[in-house]
């Protein structure tokens, strides 16, 4: 569709930006923090771990204040399980507690609406160790966690996100399984559990607090045929339906995905159902949609002939294929980043307006960002035009998805600051501050605003006109 004139951002619009717990905060075993699979990470020789990160739990009220003076109007961060009850289920950690206290009363002085993430990669390891997201306790731990959060930070905070990117978690599982990657029906059992558990946290929110709001947020791309070859369309809807809408179905029809079910009965991997589950996945209902957008996918028709699925390495946004289901293609319109990620702003637009036709609900968009080698130049400043030009086009495009009729609330680029990435150490940055630190050496950790932070500010104070 063409706009003679582009309708403007809503005046209550939520520009914001986003972290995660274990990729900012450091102090992996301060104040009584237990240990969370993230901190069993060995990462590659020469590429940091999560020890230490962005130090963000020392340096919150000066990170907070930055937030402040790039305008945010919201910040999406996670809580880490660990810190709150560093046994999963066990004994509560008042001072992990109070962390988020602090943080959540922070942002709210300076006018910024927190949007807490309950979990986000970092589970705690007391509960993997006894079987993880598969071990059904690990639902009923998930729950008294919620009332914890909801209880202590409930009257503050009013936007909640459930499981960060659980769709990943299963066709990308490395992302939080160290040492052992489960097979099919193990992921997909761990998969139902999320689901039981974000059912649960949404019904008691609603129930403790009716005035605030909360939804998943998964990571969803819309994926392209390679061709109009009918057999490659049947293999992006396989795609799209097993990779996305699955999770969104569940969550919002609270059933699979008809296509995504036929497929895990296809591959003996459908989960087994606890009493009561189906009643409680119809009956919790999410207020809102977080999506994770980076990058579209190309694919085409599978040959099941035993080369469907490449050899080369994967990660959230680089498809492989799999037997029987769809073959990784590729597209001639796009470019990538210097990690292999396709940048697509109009597929943003194509994403958000088949979210919106399927599911009806209010979006935020609680990731999208480039990941670049910045550096620090000699003058002191980090100039990183590609990121303006990247967030720009997305933002462009944000704004015909709304021209469009897409309910979209808000959008929060991934990251606020410099952090760790989940493969690709610190060299991979996608901040508007960068912090003065590199894999090895933790050099000042100085917070410094890039270009793209003045630029960004610029686009809160005119809500998007000037873009
Ligand atoms: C998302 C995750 O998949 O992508 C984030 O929710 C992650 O945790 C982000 O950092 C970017 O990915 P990466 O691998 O570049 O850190």
């Amino acid at each position: 569709m063409f706009y003679k004139e582009p309708k403007p951002f809503p005046s209550d619009f939520l520009w914001g930006a986003s972290t995660s717990s274990y990729q900012v905060e450091g102090a992996w075993n301060e104040d009584g923090k237990g240990m969370s699979v993230q901190d069993l990470h060995t990462p590659p020789a020469g590429i940091t771990d999560f020890k230490i990160a962005s130090d963000h739990y020392h340096h919150m009220e000066e990170d907070v204040a930055l937030m402040a003076e790039l305008g945010l109007k919201a910040y999406r961060f996670s809580i880490s399980w660990s810190r709150v009850i560093p046994q999963g289920d066990g004994e509560v950690n008042e001072a992990g507690l109070a962390f988020y206290d602090r943080l959540a009363d922070a942002l709210i002085a300076h006018g910024i609406t927190p949007v807490a993430t309950m979990f986000h990669f970092d589970l705690p390891l007391a509960l993997h160790e006894r079987g993880g997201w598969a071990n059904r306790a690990t639902v009923d731990a998930f729950e008294r966690y919620a009332r914890v959060l909801f209880e202590r930070l409930g009257d503050r905070i009013k936007m909640w996100l459930t499981i960060n990117e659980q769709n990943v978690m299963v066709i990308h599982p490395n992302a939080m399984n160290p040492g052992r990657l489960p097979e099919a029906p193990e992921l997909y059992q761990q998969s139902h559990n999320m689901f039981v558990a974000s059912a649960k946290a949404t019904l008691m929110l609603h129930e403790m607090w009716p005035d605030a709001k909360i939804g998943p947020a998964p990571n969803i791309t819309a994926i392209y045929p390679q061709s109009c070859d009918p057999a490659d369309v049947v293999a992006a809807d396989n795609w799209e339906s097993i990779r996305c809408w699955n999770y969104l179905d569940v969550a919002c029809f609270g059933r699979y995905n008809p296509i995504a079910w036929a497929y895990m009965e296809e591959k003996g991997c459908t989960p087994v159902f606890g009493k009561g589950d189906a009643e409680l996945l119809a009956a919790a209902k999410p207020d809102y949609l977080g999506v994770n957008y980076y990058a579209t996918a190309t694919v085409a028709a599978p040959k099941n002939d035993g080369t469907d699925r490449t050899a080369r390495a994967g990660d959230q946004q680089v498809m492989l294929g799999e037997e029987g289901v769809y073959r990784s293609g590729t597209n001639d319109h796009l470019t990538a980043t210097e990690y292999g990620w396709i940048i697509d702003p109009i597929g943003m637009r194509t994403t958000l307006r088949r979210v919106a036709s399927r599911y009806g609900l209010p979006i935020l968009i609680t990731e999208n960002g480039l990941g670049a080698r910045d550096t620090l130049e000699a003058d002191g400043h980090v100039h990183d035009p590609y990121r303006i030009d990247y967030l720009r086009r997305h933002f462009e495009q944000a704004q015909l998805a709304i021209s469009d009729g897409v309910n979209l609330i808000g959008y929060c680029p991934w990251s606020f600051m410099d952090l760790v990435s989940t493969h690709q150490g610190y060299g991979k940055r996608y901040g508007f501050v960068y912090i003065d630190r590199d894999e090895e050496d933790i050099r000042s950790m100085a917070r410094i605003p890039k270009d793209s932070f003045t630029w960004y500010k610029h686009v809160v104070e005119t809500n998007g006109a000037e873009l």
